[in-house]
């Protein structure tokens, strides 16, 4: 592919939390009120090709060859355009290599592509750190999306969030793992994470409790990856999980992201662990299963999901590189 000037192409990898972040501390910046801890994988990606254009009228978004409204981007691209000291309206053409908006963490592969994809095209050269921090304004996890293998996000505690960062634990090749996602349903999720994370102090009696915990279970996810303990990581990943879906349950009103298949995943995966295989489950907001075991175990992982019913693929994915140009 050729680019003129005011291109760039970008890729980034999706991640899932094994320590899960939910809850802001600030809505305006999208600040987290929780750090989180997460792997990136390679097996889902998002594509961005950005283009700015004069004499555009505005900025033109199209997700898998769909035009798609520019609200929730053009803010984004604002803060790019004033840095870079340009008005040009952008051109936008994605490619998620996966389903859009099903709990599959598309927002985060997709505004940490955007992030590279836009500054590049505007000019800028930003850290990876300063990436991270613009990632964080489209969409929270999308902060750990430009880095790969183990990434953890800070919560932070200035006000203007300059401290609200992710930064790499681990190197994909110094511990490798696999990830299996079984896709229970392809369509978009009925309650977006902005909406579910509102005002959650007043909707939910458990977030006082929730955001207590959250610096203890990131000391011990940080220690279990030192340690290369993956019985303590999957134990520590499952736990926080169902921490994150009891939170779920409990805010007024209830969110639930399961269905049927994705509990019976859930089983299926406690019943591969009383046969002695090594894998724990991770959910976030949607019906996905994603269980998280090591490489030798996987084929017995994908066997097993792919038997239960109304999982539609088990996907077997390793552990993504950082975000980084295409051309
Ligand atoms: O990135 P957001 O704002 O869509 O929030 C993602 C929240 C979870 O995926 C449920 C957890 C996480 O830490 O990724």
């Amino acid at each position: 592919m050729r680019h003129g000037p005011n291109a760039a192409t970008a890729r980034a990898y999706s991640n899932i939390a094994l320590i899960k972040y939910w809850g802001k501390r600030d809505s305006a910046l999208n600040l987290p009120a929780v750090g989180s801890i997460s792997i990136t994988l390679d097996a889902l990606y998002t594509d961005t090709r950005v283009t700015f254009v004069s004499g555009l009228e505005q900025d033109k978004i199209e997700i898998g060859g769909r035009t798609t409204d520019p609200a929730r981007f053009t803010g984004f691209l604002d803060r790019i355009r004033q840095h870079a000291d340009i008005t040009a309206r952008a051109r936008v053409e994605s490619w998620n290599n996966f389903p859009t908006g099903a709990g599959l963490a598309s927002s985060a592969s997709g505004f940490a592509a955007l992030a590279l994809a836009a500054t590049q095209a505007a000019g800028l050269n930003l850290s990876p750190r300063e990436l991270s921090i613009l990632a964080r304004q489209g969409s929270g996890s999308a902060a750990r999306s430009i880095f790969g293998g183990y990434a953890e996000m800070h919560r932070g505690e200035r006000d203007d969030g300059t401290d609200a960062f992710a930064e790499p634990l681990l190197d994909a090749d110094a511990w490798p793992l696999d990830v299996v996602v079984a896709i229970t349903a392809t369509t978009s999720k009925s309650v977006n994470s902005t909406t579910g994370m509102q005002d959650l102090d007043q909707r939910s009696d458990y977030y006082d409790a929730w955001v207590g915990h959250a610096e203890t279970d990131l000391a011990a996810m940080r220690e279990a990856i030192e340690d290369r303990d993956f019985a303590r990581l999957g134990a520590l990943s499952e736990m926080s999980c169902l921490k994150l879906h009891g939170l779920m349950l409990s805010t007024r009103p209830g969110l639930i992201y399961w269905n049927a298949a994705t509990v019976a995943a859930m089983h299926a995966v406690r019943q591969l662990r009383a046969d002695g295989v090594g894998v724990y489950f991770t959910i976030d907001a949607g019906p996905q299963v994603k269980a998280v075991c090591q490489p030798a175990d996987t084929d017995r992982v994908v066997a097993a999901l792919e038997q239960v019913p109304g999982v539609l693929e088990a996907r077997r994915s390793g552990l993504g590189p950082a975000a980084h140009r295409l051309d």
